[in-house]
């Protein structure tokens, strides 16, 4: 499907189960982060696209061979696919990696552990049960089984494509539904070559179908399509918040996951190595663009300097660089929009009165070359009220704040808009259940950070989501309930009056 064009790959959508040029006959530049150029051409794709996909999508739920398939077979179909991804695992980490400048060192691991949601919900296709209802009715037998709702909408972020695009897809198609990807403008590339693999493994034209290009050109039509029965989105709240509103129009379903200004809190009696790489896994890794960053440091003031000046000398070791190399640490930010956006929010912060005990600036290291590189900073003095307390940054930015005691950790710890993820750092048993009980947050980590499973249930409180993704419950969000009553009576009572 790729054709040299200049030195950059062309790619083609995925639509209908063919590959298409985009209806405008325009194409754009994808970027890699780590040179600053661009490295692929991406179809520009519009509402007609996108009408083509739905009806396609639509046609393979409703006609053909997909509605045909039973549950085992489906999930069998799921499972071939893990087997071609734990084949093809480190091909996609390398098109993730060019795409949006992620460590191929995580990359790898990542595009590996994805075959398990398509292994899980796979072995879940054929279990998902009705239940038969004991009715107080008399001369009746009422039971309930789930069905598919139709076509779905996958929109995907940049910062871990094809892993985000697996907590939908796979129980999307567990439950028998079509989708529909829209990757982000970043990192189209890898749900592109990630469509070679559902073809191999056999799924019917039009069960997946891929749609590039921009939020208001492919994003907007695809959410108001009227044949989409539901949104299944991650990104920024803003963008959330929009798409939600849309979908209100059209009594869609949502489930979207939203990011957060996630709470990392260390109390004096933690273990305070661990602690510190906690903290540093939690807003270095990944360069901090990921919706789970522990982007807020709370410390207990007893060991605020002692901890800070640890911190401080461990990040400074960080090998920034290539993240092809397996021993770089902090690779660049994804994209030129993104990699402003931080050095502002640094700006902000110094505005604001905040403190850099490290950091706070482009990095310009001679092994991050043209990159979109930012050092790892670290900002004391910071108040929770203050903008870099409160907003979303997606960098390797921290914002530290002290506390005196539990109460003002938890006060701390939830004054702010978002509730997706909140570690905590605590050696005392006691402390560790009483901080989980009181955040409020989607997942909270004690002793640990970043840690997801397909098996635990992920999504946010608050500003950072609706429903959750992972775990047997959420498929549940991808199917309708139908409960059918059937009497047994031999004659119909008064018609006149509801039973
Ligand atoms: P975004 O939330 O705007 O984009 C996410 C996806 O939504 C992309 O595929 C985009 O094309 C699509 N989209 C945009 N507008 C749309 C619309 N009106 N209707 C339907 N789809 C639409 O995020 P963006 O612009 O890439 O990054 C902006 C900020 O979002 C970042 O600076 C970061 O703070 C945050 N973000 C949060 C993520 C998270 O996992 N929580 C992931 C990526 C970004
Ligand atoms: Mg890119």
């Amino acid at each position: 499907m790729d054709t040299a064009a200049g030195t950059l790959t062309k790619y083609r959508m995925y639509i209908d189960g063919q590959w298409v040029e985009p209806a405008s006959g325009n194409y754009f530049e994808s970027d890699n982060p780590y040179l600053g150029k661009p490295w692929a051409l991406i179809p520009r794709g519009n509402a007609a696209d996108v009408d083509r996909a739905v009806q396609a999508a639509r046609k393979a739920f409703t006609s053909g061979e997909w509605p045909k398939l039973n549950a085992s077979k489906r999930g069998a179909l799921l499972r071939k696919l893990g087997d071609l991804i734990t084949d093809k695992s480190r091909f996609l980490a390398e098109i993730e990696v060019r795409d949006n400048g992620k460590l191929l060192a995580e990359m790898s691991a990542q595009t590996a552990y994805m075959a398990q949601w398509y292994y899980y919900y796979g072995g879940l296709a054929d279990k998902i049960e009705g239940t038969v209802i004991p009715t107080d009715k008399p001369d009746t037998f009422n039971y309930t089984h789930y069905e598919p709702l139709g076509v779905v909408a996958a929109i995907v972020p940049w910062n871990s494509p094809l892993l985000l695009l697996a907590w939908k897809l796979a129980p999307a198609l567990a439950a028998g539904n079509t989708v529909v990807v829209k990757p982000s403008e970043y990192t189209s590339a890898s749900a592109l070559e990630f469509m070679k693999l559902i073809e191999q493994a056999g799924f019917p034209a039009g069960v997946v179908n891929v749609v590039t290009g921009f939020g208001p050109e492919v994003g907007t039509p695809l959410v108001e399509h009227p044949l989409v029965a539901k949104i299944a989105f991650t990104g920024s709240d803003a963008t959330g918040q929009r798409i939600y509103e849309a979908a209100a129009k059209g009594l869609k379903r949502v489930s979207m996951e939203l990011g957060g200004k996630s709470p990392n809190i260390v109390f004096d009696d933690a273990h305070l190595d661990n602690a510190i790489k906690g903290v540093i896994s939690g807003i270095f890794a990944a360069t901090g663009q990921t919706c789970i960053a522990g982007s807020r440091l709370l410390v207990q003031q007893s060991i605020h300097d002692q901890f800070v000046e640890k911190l401080v000398a461990f990040a400074r070791t960080a090998k920034m660089g290539n993240p092809m190399d397996l021993d770089t640490q902090v690779g660049p930010v994804t994209n030129k929009p993104q990699f402003e956006k931080i050095l502002k929010y640094i700006d902000i912060a110094r505005g604001e009165g905040a403190k850099p005990a490290l950091g706070g600036a482009r990095a310009t290291r001679p092994e991050c070359g043209d990159g979109w590189f930012v050092e790892p900073t670290i900002f004391t003095g910071v108040k929770n009220s203050m903008r870099i307390a409160q907003e979303e940054v997606f960098g390797p930015v921290l914002a530290v704040i002290p506390f005196k005691d539990e109460e003002e950790a938890v006060a701390i710890g939830n004054d702010v808009v978002y509730g997706l993820a909140a570690g905590v750092w605590t050696q005392n048993m006691r402390r560790a259940f009483v901080m989980a009980e009181r955040l409020q947050a989607g997942t909270v980590w004690v002793n640990t950070y970043r840690a997801v499973s397909y098996l635990s249930p992920f999504g946010g409180y608050k500003r950072s989501g609706i429903g959750r993704e992972s775990g047997q419950e959420m498929i549940k969000e991808y199917l309708q309930t139908k409960s059918v009553w059937i009497s047994t009576a031999t004659e119909v009572p008064n018609p006149f009056i509801l039973r």
